[in-house]
Order: structure tokens, then sequence, then C-alpha cells
């Protein structure tokens, strides 16, 4: 099969197209042919060496997130057959994979592809949906009159982290740049703060949360966050460094904070497929290159001000 693989750790020319042997199926797995494969932060982070699982095997084939076919199940009677179109997630954050023409997952990875969807727009759900999912809905509980702040309302999670905290009735600020901020008023944000001109901390006080998807690296934007929350107020911070004292800063201001790690979950990940059907939750892939072109993905992805999702379209459908 054909695959963008990385020889070891470098910048996003490392990645190169490559044949490979098609994984073969094993126990309760499920053999997927990828029509599209989403591009995240974390790829980038793993292609250089570094991030949640700096020591991957090399070779690798970056990817977590994919939409296909399913070409074979592990059992006769399994809910999935040969031909559903589903989606899902290969397993984070050890093995990547899905910029390549077949991935072979275990069961609990893999959901239906709501038909509403191209593979492309699919295929940028899982990883950040499951993500947004998993900070607002399991950690933050989101619910009626929760006051949320979302930073980086406008990337792959905070767009989908906008609009499911709104769905549960929280009233949501996000960050972004002005360019952003109308759609994510359409998207259900109820008031978008410009981060280029405005300090946060001067406008917002007493919210309930704050789901911090920039961390230190860009101005303090964690550590400033603890200033907008209310006693006992909660942070849960997503880039995997967070800022190293960020526990104990939390603690020692009265509030308190998390780091969120997803997982694979085709449970969740069909809840929120429902939701997407039912047009409560739309997702933006605004880039959709083919796999070829996995370099210019990499590259406009760190530019780190890519509007929604990037696509990577591997094959025909
Ligand atoms: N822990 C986990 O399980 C997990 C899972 C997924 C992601 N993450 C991490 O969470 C972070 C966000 O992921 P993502 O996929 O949403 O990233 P992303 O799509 O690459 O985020 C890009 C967005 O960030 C916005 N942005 C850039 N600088 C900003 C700033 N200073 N303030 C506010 N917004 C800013 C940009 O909006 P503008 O163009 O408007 O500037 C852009 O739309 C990454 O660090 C990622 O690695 C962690």
């Amino acid at each position: 099969m054909r695959a963008m693989a990385v020889a070891s750790p470098g910048g996003p020319e490392s990645l190169r197209l490559v044949e490979m042997p098609t994984p073969t199926r094993v126990g309760h797995e499920v053999l997927v042919r990828v029509v599209a494969a989403g591009v995240n932060p974390v790829d980038a982070k793993s292609r250089a060496g570094a991030g949640v699982s700096p020591g991957s095997d090399w070779p690798m084939v970056p990817g977590y997130d994919f939409s296909g076919v399913v070409v074979q199940t592990p059992y006769e009677a399994f809910p999935l057959s040969p031909g559903d179109e589903v989606f899902g997630m290969t397993a984070f954050p050890r093995t990547g994979g899905s910029y390549a023409e077949y991935v072979s997952v275990p069961a609990f990875s893999v959901a239906r592809k709501p038909s509403v969807l191209s593979h492309a727009e699919a295929a940028a759900v899982p990883l950040a949906a499951l993500t947004a999912w998993g900070a607002v809905v399991d950690l933050a509980k989101a619910h009626e009159g929760q006051k949320v702040l979302i930073h980086a309302g406008a990337g792959g999670v905070g767009h989908l982290a906008v609009q499911i905290a709104a769905y549960f009735g929280a009233e949501v600020v996000t960050t972004a740049s002005p360019k952003n901020a109308e759609w994510l008023l359409e998207l259900g944000a109820s008031r978008v703060i410009d981060y280029t001109t405005t300090e946060f901390e001067d406008e917002l006080a007493d919210l309930d949360v704050v789901i911090d998807g920039v961390g230190n690296a860009k101005h303090s934007t964690g550590s400033r966050s603890l200033q907008v929350l209310r006693p006992g107020g909660l942070i849960v911070s997503l880039p995997s460094a967070g800022w190293p004292t960020m526990i104990e800063d939390a603690a020692a201001a009265g509030m308190r904070a998390t780091h969120y790690f997803v997982q694979p979950d085709a449970g969740t990940l069909s809840v929120i497929a429902r939701l997407i059907t039912s047009g409560d939750v739309r997702v933006t892939a605004d880039t959709v290159l083919p796999l070829e072109e996995a370099e210019r993905a990499h590259i406009l992805m760190e530019s780190g001000h890519v509007r929604g999702k990037i696509a990577l379209k591997v094959s025909d459908y």
C-alpha cells in the first residue's frame, strides 16, 4: 500500500511517499481502507520526535484520524460489515498510521461515519471531537448557566469545543483572531475576544472553566487563565506540556487544574456522529490536500492559524 512515512525525526520535508505492506488484521481488529486522514498538531510533534510519544518506532507513518470503508471484520456477526463507511482513531498515542491506504484498528476505535459528511470532513472529526468532548463534557461537565472560556476557539479542537459546550447550555467565550470572530459567534460562542489586541484577563472574571488549547508557549496564555476563574474553578490544559507548575499554581490560587489525554472511543464518537447528523455540531475541514502533499499540510498546520481542520485525501471513494 501507499503511505506517507518518516524515516527518522525531522521537519515536514522528511515526509516521504513509500510502498509498504498492507497491515494484517488480527483478533478484534477491523481492517479499514482509508479514504481520508485527519491532520493534527500531534502528528507534527511525533514526526519531529517530540510530543506525547517521542519514542515511536522509526520509520513511522503519522496520522491518528481516518475515514474510510470496512474491508474485514473480526467475526461473522460483528455489527459492521465489509463496505460500511466508518471513521475513527488509530491507537493514540503510540502508533499513528492513518496517512496510509489501510489501517487495522481495534473495534472500540471505529464508528459509523455520519452520511452527511464527506470522508474528508469525517476524517477531521475523531481526535479533535473526542478531545473537545473529553474536556467539555467528561471533565468540565458542561451545563446550563456554566461560564466557559475556550482558548483557540478557531482550531480543530476549539471549534468543536465551542459547539459542544453551547449545546449543553454553557455560556461560551472564546479567544481568536478577528477573521474568525463572526464564524465562532455562528457556532455558538456568545463572545469572541481578539487575543491580538486584548488581554482576556482584563475583560473576564469569575468563570467556571477554562479549556486551554494554547498553553504557555504563547503569551503565557495558560497561567494568565487562572486570573479569570472563580474560586474552585477548573482549567483543563490540552497542550501536552501545559506549563510545569500548573497544578501547584492552580492549587495556590484556590483553583483546580488538570491535563487531559484523548483516547479512541467508538461509543462517544457515535454520540458525536448523531450531533453532527442532527446539525447540532458542524465540522470545518478548511483545507483538503492529496496524501502526496502531507508536507504542505504539516507546514500549514505548524503555522498555527488553520481554521478548523486539515484533511488528506488518501484514496478514491
Ligand atoms: N491532550 C490531548 O489529548 C490533545 C488532543 C488534541 C489536541 N491537543 C493539543 O491542543 C492544542 C490545540 O489543538 P488543535 O488541534 O485545536 O490545534 P490547531 O487546530 O492547530 O489550532 C490552531 C488555532 O489556534 C488559534 N490560535 C493560535 N494562537 C492563538 C492564541 N494565542 N490565542 C488563541 N488562539 C490562538 C488559531 O486561531 P487564529 O487563526 O484565530 O489565531 C488557530 O485556528 C494543541 O497544542 C494540541 O497539540 C491535545
